[in-house]
Protein backbone atom coordinates (compact mmCIF):
# COMPACT_ATOMS: atom_id res chain seq x y z
CA UNK A 1 0.00 0.00 0.00
CA UNK A 2 2.74 2.48 1.25
CA UNK A 3 4.76 1.41 -2.45
CA UNK A 4 2.06 2.43 -4.34
CA UNK A 5 1.71 5.74 -2.82
CA UNK A 6 5.07 6.39 -2.91
CA UNK A 7 5.52 5.83 -6.90
CA UNK A 8 1.81 7.72 -7.51
CA UNK A 9 4.23 10.71 -5.66
CA UNK A 10 6.98 10.02 -7.83
CA UNK A 11 4.80 9.95 -11.29
CA UNK A 12 3.60 13.22 -10.00
CA UNK A 13 6.71 14.64 -9.24
CA UNK A 14 8.15 13.48 -12.75
CA UNK A 15 5.31 15.18 -14.29
CA UNK A 16 5.35 18.41 -12.43
CA UNK A 17 9.41 18.44 -13.44
CA UNK A 18 8.83 17.88 -17.09
CA UNK A 19 6.31 20.83 -16.86
CA UNK A 20 8.85 23.52 -15.29
CA UNK A 21 10.91 22.15 -18.03
CA UNK A 22 8.80 22.78 -20.80
CA UNK A 23 8.05 26.50 -19.20
CA UNK A 24 11.37 27.04 -18.54
CA UNK A 25 11.97 26.40 -22.65
CA UNK A 26 9.40 28.19 -23.79
CA UNK A 27 10.49 31.58 -21.30
CA UNK A 28 14.03 31.02 -22.94
CA UNK A 29 12.99 31.04 -26.28
CA UNK A 30 10.85 33.86 -26.27
CA UNK A 31 13.62 35.98 -24.46
CA UNK A 32 16.27 34.89 -27.46
CA UNK A 33 13.36 36.26 -30.14
CA UNK A 34 13.00 39.22 -28.11
CA UNK A 35 16.26 39.65 -27.74
CA UNK A 36 17.08 38.87 -31.44
CA UNK A 37 14.27 41.56 -31.90
CA UNK A 38 15.73 44.05 -30.20
CA UNK A 39 19.05 44.22 -31.98
CA UNK A 40 17.75 43.44 -35.83
CA UNK A 41 14.35 45.04 -36.30
CA UNK A 42 14.84 48.38 -37.70
CA UNK A 43 13.94 51.65 -36.28
CA UNK A 44 13.33 54.87 -37.83
CA UNK A 45 13.16 58.39 -36.05
CA UNK A 46 12.67 61.38 -37.84
CA UNK A 47 13.09 64.93 -37.07
CA UNK A 48 12.62 68.22 -38.42
CA UNK A 49 15.68 70.85 -37.97
CA UNK A 50 14.45 74.61 -38.65
CA UNK A 51 16.81 77.12 -38.67
CA UNK A 52 16.05 80.29 -40.83
CA UNK A 53 19.52 80.21 -42.50
CA UNK A 54 18.36 77.18 -44.21
CA UNK A 55 18.57 78.18 -47.72
CA UNK A 56 15.85 77.88 -50.02
CA UNK A 57 16.65 75.42 -52.44
CA UNK A 58 16.99 73.27 -49.66
CA UNK A 59 13.85 73.67 -47.81
CA UNK A 60 12.59 70.18 -47.00
CA UNK A 61 15.99 68.43 -48.01
CA UNK A 62 16.05 64.92 -46.67
CA UNK A 63 19.52 63.73 -44.88
CA UNK A 64 19.47 60.54 -43.38
CA UNK A 65 22.00 59.59 -40.79
CA UNK A 66 23.62 56.36 -40.03
CA UNK A 67 26.38 55.34 -37.49
CA UNK A 68 28.50 52.60 -35.89
CA UNK A 69 27.25 49.37 -37.86
CA UNK A 70 30.26 48.04 -36.56
CA UNK A 71 30.37 45.36 -39.44
CA UNK A 72 26.81 44.06 -38.79
CA UNK A 73 24.59 42.89 -41.55
CA UNK A 74 21.40 43.03 -41.56
CA UNK A 75 18.91 39.74 -43.53
CA UNK A 76 21.17 37.86 -45.93
CA UNK A 77 23.05 41.01 -47.71
CA UNK A 78 21.54 44.14 -45.84
CA UNK A 79 18.20 44.21 -47.81
CA UNK A 80 16.20 45.60 -44.86
CA UNK A 81 18.54 48.20 -44.23
CA UNK A 82 18.42 49.66 -47.73
CA UNK A 83 14.82 49.09 -48.71
CA UNK A 84 13.98 51.13 -45.51
CA UNK A 85 16.54 53.70 -46.46
CA UNK A 86 15.62 53.86 -49.85
CA UNK A 87 11.95 54.60 -48.78
CA UNK A 88 13.03 57.65 -47.06
CA UNK A 89 14.37 59.13 -50.62
CA UNK A 90 17.00 60.95 -49.21
CA UNK A 91 18.92 63.45 -50.62
CA UNK A 92 22.37 63.19 -48.98
CA UNK A 93 23.10 60.49 -46.29
CA UNK A 94 25.64 61.17 -43.89
CA UNK A 95 27.55 58.46 -42.11
CA UNK A 96 29.09 59.16 -38.50
CA UNK A 97 31.97 56.02 -37.82
CA UNK A 98 32.34 52.53 -36.57
CA UNK A 99 31.55 50.98 -39.93
CA UNK A 100 34.64 48.77 -39.62
CA UNK A 101 34.76 47.42 -36.00
CA UNK A 102 37.69 47.14 -33.93
CA UNK A 103 37.19 44.51 -31.24
CA UNK A 104 36.98 40.93 -32.19
CA UNK A 105 34.69 40.63 -35.30
CA UNK A 106 36.77 43.12 -37.44
CA UNK A 107 35.82 42.54 -41.44
CA UNK A 108 36.67 45.01 -43.98
CA UNK A 109 34.24 42.50 -46.96
CA UNK A 110 31.37 43.60 -44.45
CA UNK A 111 32.12 46.92 -44.66
CA UNK A 112 32.81 46.90 -47.72
CA UNK A 113 29.77 45.10 -49.49
CA UNK A 114 27.65 48.04 -47.18
CA UNK A 115 29.71 51.25 -48.66
CA UNK A 116 29.14 49.74 -52.23
CA UNK A 117 25.76 49.50 -51.66
CA UNK A 118 24.80 52.65 -49.66
CA UNK A 119 26.52 54.66 -52.47
CA UNK A 120 24.11 53.18 -54.81
CA UNK A 121 20.94 55.74 -52.95
CA UNK A 122 22.06 59.05 -52.39
CA UNK A 123 25.30 61.29 -52.33
CA UNK A 124 26.87 59.44 -48.98
CA UNK A 125 29.56 60.91 -46.68
CA UNK A 126 31.76 59.10 -44.62
CA UNK A 127 33.60 60.22 -41.65
CA UNK A 128 36.02 57.74 -39.35
CA UNK A 129 35.20 57.07 -35.54
CA UNK A 130 37.31 55.79 -32.87
CA UNK A 131 37.21 52.46 -34.38
CA UNK A 132 38.56 52.97 -37.62
CA UNK A 133 41.36 54.53 -36.21
CA UNK A 134 42.55 51.64 -34.13
CA UNK A 135 42.80 49.02 -37.07
CA UNK A 136 45.99 49.22 -38.73
CA UNK A 137 47.19 52.03 -41.22
CA UNK A 138 47.64 50.27 -44.57
CA UNK A 139 44.40 47.98 -43.87
CA UNK A 140 42.45 51.33 -43.39
CA UNK A 141 44.37 52.83 -46.28
CA UNK A 142 43.32 50.02 -48.65
CA UNK A 143 39.44 50.14 -47.44
CA UNK A 144 38.95 54.12 -47.34
CA UNK A 145 40.84 53.78 -51.24
CA UNK A 146 37.59 51.05 -51.98
CA UNK A 147 35.31 53.37 -50.39
CA UNK A 148 36.53 56.11 -52.38
CA UNK A 149 35.93 54.26 -55.35
CA UNK A 150 32.37 53.36 -54.95
CA UNK A 151 31.44 56.90 -54.92
CA UNK A 152 31.39 57.19 -51.31
CA UNK A 153 32.83 60.69 -49.87
CA UNK A 154 35.56 60.29 -47.03
CA UNK A 155 35.47 63.69 -45.30
CA UNK A 156 38.84 63.97 -43.68
CA UNK A 157 39.32 67.53 -41.80
CA UNK A 158 37.74 69.40 -44.38
CA UNK A 159 34.76 71.74 -45.26
CA UNK A 160 33.12 70.70 -48.57
CA UNK A 161 30.10 72.80 -50.35
CA UNK A 162 26.54 70.69 -51.10
CA UNK A 163 24.51 72.62 -53.86
CA UNK A 164 20.98 72.50 -54.11
CA UNK A 165 19.34 72.48 -57.63
CA UNK A 166 18.70 76.07 -57.50
CA UNK A 167 22.82 77.27 -56.78
CA UNK A 168 22.21 77.68 -53.00
CA UNK A 169 24.65 76.05 -51.30
CA UNK A 170 25.55 74.77 -47.27
CA UNK A 171 28.71 74.05 -46.20
CA UNK A 172 29.62 70.02 -45.09
CA UNK A 173 32.55 69.83 -42.29
CA UNK A 174 33.63 66.16 -41.62
CA UNK A 175 35.86 65.16 -39.22
CA UNK A 176 37.77 62.11 -38.55
CA UNK A 177 37.55 61.11 -34.47
CA UNK A 178 41.66 61.78 -34.31
CA UNK A 179 40.72 65.37 -35.17
CA UNK A 180 37.82 65.66 -32.58
CA UNK A 181 39.79 66.76 -29.22
CA UNK A 182 42.13 69.34 -31.72
CA UNK A 183 41.59 72.83 -32.76
CA UNK A 184 41.34 72.12 -36.61
CA UNK A 185 37.47 73.10 -36.13
CA UNK A 186 37.84 75.95 -34.33
CA UNK A 187 40.15 77.10 -37.06
CA UNK A 188 38.46 76.09 -39.97
CA UNK A 189 35.08 77.85 -38.53
CA UNK A 190 37.34 80.67 -37.44
CA UNK A 191 38.18 81.90 -41.52
CA UNK A 192 33.84 81.44 -42.10
CA UNK A 193 32.17 84.91 -42.28
CA UNK A 194 28.77 82.53 -40.89
CA UNK A 195 26.70 83.19 -43.29
CA UNK A 196 25.93 79.92 -44.86
CA UNK A 197 24.80 76.71 -42.91
CA UNK A 198 27.01 74.61 -41.44
CA UNK A 199 26.46 71.28 -40.45
CA UNK A 200 29.46 69.00 -38.91
CA UNK A 201 29.90 64.99 -39.26
CA UNK A 202 31.33 64.11 -35.66
CA UNK A 203 31.56 60.81 -34.63
CA UNK A 204 31.47 61.54 -30.79
CA UNK A 205 28.79 63.66 -29.35
CA UNK A 206 29.79 64.58 -25.62
CA UNK A 207 32.01 66.56 -26.80
CA UNK A 208 29.16 68.90 -28.07
CA UNK A 209 30.21 72.49 -25.98
CA UNK A 210 33.07 72.42 -28.06
CA UNK A 211 31.48 72.45 -31.32
CA UNK A 212 28.68 74.55 -29.99
CA UNK A 213 31.73 77.24 -29.14
CA UNK A 214 32.43 77.21 -33.32
CA UNK A 215 29.16 78.14 -34.39
CA UNK A 216 28.18 75.36 -36.27
CA UNK A 217 24.47 74.82 -36.70
CA UNK A 218 23.85 71.05 -36.88
CA UNK A 219 26.00 68.45 -35.71
CA UNK A 220 25.50 64.77 -36.63
CA UNK A 221 26.78 62.15 -34.33
CA UNK A 222 26.83 58.58 -32.86
CA UNK A 223 29.39 56.65 -30.80
CA UNK A 224 26.92 56.19 -27.75
CA UNK A 225 25.17 53.19 -29.18
CA UNK A 226 21.80 54.72 -27.14
CA UNK A 227 23.28 53.70 -24.32
CA UNK A 228 23.79 50.25 -25.02
CA UNK A 229 20.54 48.93 -22.48
CA UNK A 230 17.81 51.98 -22.49
CA UNK A 231 15.12 51.70 -19.66
CA UNK A 232 12.02 51.24 -20.70
CA UNK A 233 8.74 53.87 -20.35
CA UNK A 234 11.75 56.60 -18.72
CA UNK A 235 13.83 56.05 -21.74
CA UNK A 236 17.10 56.25 -20.33
CA UNK A 237 20.18 54.41 -21.22
CA UNK A 238 22.13 53.05 -18.91
CA UNK A 239 25.83 53.14 -20.46
CA UNK A 240 28.22 55.33 -22.81
CA UNK A 241 31.85 55.55 -23.76
CA UNK A 242 33.09 58.89 -22.55
CA UNK A 243 30.19 59.41 -20.82
CA UNK A 244 29.99 57.00 -18.14
CA UNK A 245 26.55 55.71 -16.39
CA UNK A 246 23.31 57.19 -17.32
CA UNK A 247 24.86 59.48 -20.36
CA UNK A 248 22.62 61.96 -21.42
CA UNK A 249 23.91 62.27 -25.52
CA UNK A 250 23.12 58.82 -26.63
CA UNK A 251 19.89 59.36 -28.82
CA UNK A 252 18.13 62.19 -30.05
CA UNK A 253 18.53 65.94 -30.91
CA UNK A 254 19.50 68.27 -28.14
CA UNK A 255 20.19 72.50 -28.18
CA UNK A 256 23.77 73.93 -26.88
CA UNK A 257 23.63 77.96 -27.45
CA UNK A 258 23.34 78.05 -31.66
CA UNK A 259 23.85 74.54 -32.35
CA UNK A 260 22.11 71.42 -32.52
CA UNK A 261 23.39 67.56 -32.40
CA UNK A 262 21.84 64.91 -33.60
CA UNK A 263 22.96 61.77 -31.92
CA UNK A 264 22.07 58.03 -33.82
CA UNK A 265 21.74 54.79 -31.23
CA UNK A 266 23.62 53.70 -34.25
CA UNK A 267 22.74 50.06 -36.12
CA UNK A 268 25.43 47.71 -34.61
CA UNK A 269 27.62 46.31 -31.27
CA UNK A 270 30.85 46.30 -30.94
CA UNK A 271 32.64 43.84 -28.26
CA UNK A 272 29.23 43.97 -26.12
CA UNK A 273 27.60 41.68 -28.13
CA UNK A 274 23.86 42.80 -28.19
CA UNK A 275 21.65 45.63 -26.84
CA UNK A 276 18.44 45.39 -25.14
CA UNK A 277 15.02 48.26 -25.59
CA UNK A 278 17.21 49.66 -27.95
CA UNK A 279 16.64 48.66 -31.12
CA UNK A 280 19.17 49.50 -34.45
CA UNK A 281 18.14 53.36 -35.31
CA UNK A 282 17.94 55.25 -39.13
CA UNK A 283 17.98 58.59 -38.91
CA UNK A 284 16.63 61.08 -40.71
CA UNK A 285 16.39 64.80 -40.59
CA UNK A 286 14.53 67.18 -42.85
CA UNK A 287 15.55 71.00 -42.83
CA UNK A 288 13.49 73.46 -43.07
CA UNK A 289 13.41 77.55 -43.11
CA UNK A 290 10.73 77.28 -40.22
FE1 LIG B 1 30.51 52.59 -32.02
Amino acid sequence: MESTKVSQDCVRGTKRSWKWRIIRIIILVLLLLFLYWNNNALSVTQYLYQNPEVPQGFEGYRIVHLSDLHNKVFGGENEPLLEQIAALDPDLIVLTGDFVDASNHTNYDKARLFMQQISKIAPSYYVLGNHEQLLPEEEMQQFLADVVSYGVHHVQDEMITISAENGDSLQLIGLSNRSLYTTKLKTMMAEESKEALYLLLAHEPQLIDHYAETGVDLVFSGHAHGGQFRIPFVNIGIYAPDQGLFPNLVEGMHTVQNTTIVVSRGLGNSAFPFRLFNRPEIVCVTLSAG
